[in-house]
């Protein structure tokens, strides 16, 4: 089975701010036969690197990264905005476009060996994914690929991670 996912992506224009378009997954979400097949050609593209460990950033990746973990039968560790993670931390802070964010990962979340796939709804500049892959790889842990529902090409992510494998499913161009 193959299905054209852009279908189930809603795009709107000037959000959050004027010139921007919001690219928003909740219709793919609502929809079990999307959502299904994104969740099985993510979790095939992380078999296929060999991932043993599944990392996504809060709040979109989890959408995406726990069900893939589980159809992989494979961990699944996330990393959260700060303070919200009570035990042994290590975090990374990251430049946005307005102000910087931050990210943590539990210190005893990856173990020297792991093979790691990073997933996120959108990729955009980069920066989010950047820091997450700081915090697995300061673990010890090697990142073998990164998957993305929506790769947005303009901002050039892919240049910022260039030393990465990237499957992304859908992409658009331009805003
Ligand atoms: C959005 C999106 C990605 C990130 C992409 O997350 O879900 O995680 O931005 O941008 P980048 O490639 O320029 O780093 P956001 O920070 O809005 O938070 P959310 O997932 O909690 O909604
Ligand atoms: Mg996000």
């Amino acid at each position: 089975m193959t299905m054209d996912l852009h279908d189930y992506i809603a795009s709107i224009p000037d959000f959050p701010q004027p010139g921007i378009t919001f690219r928003d997954i909740t219709p793919l979400l609502a929809d079990t036969k999307a959502f299904g097949f994104a969740i099985h050609e993510l979790a095939e593209y992380a078999n296929e690197k060999g991932a043993t460990k599944i990392v996504a950033p809060e709040s979109r990746g989890f959408l995406l990264g726990t069900p893939m973990a589980l159809e992989m039968g494979v961990g699944f560790v996330p990393a959260r905005k700060p303070g919200k993670l009570p035990r042994k931390t290590i975090s990374e802070s990251y430049t946005l476009e307005y102000g910087s964010a931050t990210l943590e990962l539990n210190a005893d979340a990856i173990e020297p060996g792991d093979k790691v796939v990073v997933v996120d709804d959108l990729l955009a500049t980069g920066g989010t994914i950047a820091a997450t892959n700081k915090l697995i790889e300061r673990l010890g842990g090697e990142v073998v690929g990164l998957a993305f529902l929506i790769e947005l090409t303009e901002l050039q992510g892919r240049q910022v991670l260039k030393d990465y494998d990237i499957r992304a499913l859908l992409t658009y161009e331009g805003e």
